[in-house]
């Protein structure tokens, strides 16, 4: 089994993808963590030093890297829907891609209190623009959607097996 996760900064991923694994037994990746690994840098430093378009391509390879495997739940970056390509890639070998929708609203309350450093939700204003701009692109990928504004971690693994 093979399931992507997908959906804005701050919608949930890492926390379900932990949970949704043990739960499955199904080991678990994070595309950002991968992505640092591959750069030898912080994202907040690959943003700084060679810009967005730098961090797409490592964020690429590590879609491309994943297309083989299996029994596996993997957290996406937020931006991962940007380049189809990346979700060809991540569907191979019968990956089902799961999309976390929440309302922006909920959004500003959970990256509040999270701690990974966001170059990308620096301006709450943009941040807002970027979410709608994504919204139909989330849906568009998703072969799940599951809304989770005020849903508990634990229902939402439960819809999801
Ligand atoms: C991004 C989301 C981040 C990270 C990078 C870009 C985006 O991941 O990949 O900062 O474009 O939405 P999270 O969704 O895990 O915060």
């Amino acid at each position: 089994m093979k399931i992507i996760l997908i959906g804005f900064m701050g919608s949930g991923k890492s926390t379900i993808s932990k949970l949704l694994g043990k739960t499955l037994n199904l080991k678990v990746v994070d595309m950002d963590d991968m992505v640092e690994e591959l750069a030898g840098m912080k994202t907040p430093e690959i943003f700084d030093k060679f810009g967005e378009a730098k961090f797409r391509e490592f964020e690429s390879k590590v879609a491309k890297n994943l297309s083989q495997v299996d029994d596996i739940v993997i957290s996406t970056g937020g931006g991962v829907i940007l380049n189809k390509l990346n979700i060809i890639n991540l569907r191979k070998n019968n990956g089902r891609v799961v999309f976390l929708r929440t309302t922006f609203e909920e959004i500003v309350k959970r990256v509040s209190v999270h701690d990974r450093p966001r170059p990308l939700f620096s301006d709450i204003k943009k941040a807002e623009k970027l979410f709608e701009s994504r919204k139909a692109i989330y849906e568009f990928h998703a072969d799940i959607i599951i809304d989770t504004d005020g849903v508990k971690v634990e229902d939402i693994i439960n819809q999801l097996i």
